[in-house]
């Protein structure tokens, strides 16, 4: 585990103060500065995403995911989210993902419990919110799948198939974990797993750490808190 990470005041600005009240701040600012060089419309995009949804994810965090899906949609294989909160970050996804498979997935009732690997950071229940709310915010876009309930048990009665695209955004080590024994082995060969909070949450960097302890594929840091692992093929 990074050095940085033992530091329990790192992880309550991670759960809690710089979210709530330093992101919209940090956000604009973010936003005024990629207005300076990128595509005004994708700039003008996730401005209207930050207006109209309640993000827990920066400008350019967003920003990484629209790159990512961007380039993905030209790949095989489906787009899956799991934290999907109030749907900042999955309307992105279904902006730029043409008519592949999108599957949601959220408890869209909170966190789960965390386990001591979470620091305390969370409590269970943070972050509910409704599932029609969110339905009706990605209304129009095709192919959107959404599956409520805690991950993996929401994952049972989903079809078998190949993902170019995995963003996970839960919060916790049990959750993160679930996500990379579920999605990993589903990935295509060049298909991209996206994390937030790698170096900010101390269970999510630890999930990472483990998991990709005995495969070939690196982790790659963003300077934003997210990571990065682009699947090799098998050898
Ligand atoms: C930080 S929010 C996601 C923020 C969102 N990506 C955005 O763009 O604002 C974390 C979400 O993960 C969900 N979550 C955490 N662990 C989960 C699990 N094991 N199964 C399903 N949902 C989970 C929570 O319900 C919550 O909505």
């Amino acid at each position: 585990m990074a050095t940085w990470l033992k530091s329990n005041r790192i992880q309550k600005l991670g759960g809690g103060v710089l979210e709530r009240t330093g992101l919209a701040l940090w956000s604009r600012l973010q936003l005024a500065g990629l207005g300076a060089h990128k595509d005004p419309a994708v700039v003008k995009m996730l401005r209207q995403i930050h207006r109209e949804r309640r993000s827990l994810m920066s400008a350019f965090e967003l920003f990484n995911v629209y790159g990512v899906a961007r380039a993905q949609a030209r790949r095989p294989g489906a787009f899956a989210e799991v934290g999907v909160y109030r749907g900042a970050s999955a309307k992105l996804l279904c902006e730029v993902k043409g008519d592949k498979p999108l599957h949601l997935f959220d408890t869209f009732e909170g966190l789960p419990p965390a386990t001591e690997h979470d620091r305390g950071v969370h409590r269970p229940g943070e972050f509910a919110c409704s599932l029609d709310a969110v339905r009706a915010y990605l209304d129009g876009y095709e192919n959107v799948h959404f599956h409520k309930g805690v991950f993996p048990e929401s994952a049972v009665d989903v079809p078998e198939m190949s993902y170019a695209f995995a963003h996970f955004d839960v919060d916790l080590y049990e959750g993160t974990l679930a996500c990379l024994e579920y999605f990993y082995p589903r990935m295509i060969p060049g298909g991209i797993i996206l994390s937030h909070d790698y170096d900010l949450l101390a269970g999510v960097n630890k999930a990472f750490s483990e998991f990709f302890a005995d495969k070939p594929e690196a982790i790659i840091e963003a300077p934003t808190t997210q990571c990065l692992v682009v699947k090799l093929a098998a050898a």
